[in-house]
């Protein structure tokens, strides 16, 4: 039997990067964090937070930036707000208030120039040290069964290498993602030759995009130190990834369940009407309203 290969140390922190300044939701988010915009109940955030909650991670660093402190707030403890819902003896949404502040072991760090995704994510670098970790953008929901972050934890524990995760989008958007060209290993499972940011429809390696979930080596923190700003001037993620494939292996997942953008207008309307029409509460009045506002049209 060979041994000589360590085993994988299991995934237990996060990293959740809520630092950009989210010009194409503006202007709401000059006043607001585009990760607190709401979808249905909930701060878009806190679906994010739940997702690596469901992927057995407990401990969480957020990265915030200016203006951002509200993010803080949400997943505080707030004493006023708890004192008043027990004297309305409100024992629900008390306890689901408390739920929220012990989500997780939660910490935060200030990018203090928002210089991209990939910046972002190298401040998170003495927080995480020496093992895998996983990222999730903060502006992005995902759904499906099976959390995104669980499938591409499962992956690293098996091959032991960093792994993202993707999503077939139309070929004419492209332009709008990263994108990689990969070798079929197993069913949805790629293991990485290239990656290409925000390509033409003309120059893309493939339709798989990436969707702003990953599981990534801490090799990935000295290619961020070595990556130069590129497009619009930022510290790109993707450029470091490609100098990481340059050292380790990468694969990529093909993620299941949809995929939601909050930082763009109609991805934003699609979720909330998606996860509002699996709303116990409101689902099926909303399916009806919905069918009679069509017929209407
Ligand atoms: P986006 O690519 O959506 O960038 O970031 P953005 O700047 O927030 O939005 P637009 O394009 O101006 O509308 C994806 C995730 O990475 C974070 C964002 O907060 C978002 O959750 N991010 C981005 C940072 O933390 N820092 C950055 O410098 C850039």
């Amino acid at each position: 039997m060979d041994n000589s290969k360590p085993a994988n140390k299991r995934i237990t922190k996060a990293v959740i990067p809520a630092a950009g300044l989210g010009t194409r939701f503006l202007p709401i988010t000059k006043s607001q964090p585009k990760e607190m915009v709401p979808v249905v109940d909930k701060p878009t955030i806190q679906y994010v937070v739940e997702e690596a909650v469901a992927s057995g991670i407990d401990d969480i660093l957020i990265i915030t930036g200016r203006g951002k402190r509200a993010i803080e707030d949400h997943f505080d403890r707030s004493f006023e707000l708890e004192a008043e819902l027990k004297k309305k003896n409100d024992h629900a949404l008390l306890a689901e208030l408390e739920t929220i502040a012990e989500l997780a072991d939660i910490h935060y760090i200030r990018q203090k120039v928002a210089a991209g995704l990939g910046h972002a994510v190298l401040c998170a670098k003495k927080h995480i040290g020496e093992n895998a970790f996983a990222v999730l953008l903060g502006d992005i929901i995902t759904l499906s069964d099976s959390p995104c972050t669980k499938d591409l934890i499962g992956i690293y524990e098996r091959y032991g290498a960093s792994v993202i995760a993707v999503q077939p989008v139309p070929i004419e958007d492209v332009r709008r993602y990263g994108v990689i060209k990969g070798e079929q290993v197993d069913d949805g499972l790629y293991r990485i030759v290239d990656l290409v940011e925000k390509p033409t429809p003309e120059k893309a390696p493939s339709n798989l995009a990436v969707l702003g979930r990953y599981v990534l080596t801490p090799a990935i923190f000295d290619c961020l130190e070595q990556t130069k700003p590129g497009l619009g001037g930022e510290i790109q993620l993707t450029d470091a990834l490609r100098l990481l494939l340059e050292r380790e292996e990468m694969y990529a997942l093909e993620a299941t369940g949809p995929r939601y953008d909050i930082g763009n207008k109609l991805s934003w309307i699609k979720a909330t009407v998606e996860l509002a029409l699996m709303n116990e509460e409101m689902g099926e009045e909303l399916r009806v309203y919905l069918q009679e506002l069509l017929r209407n049209k």
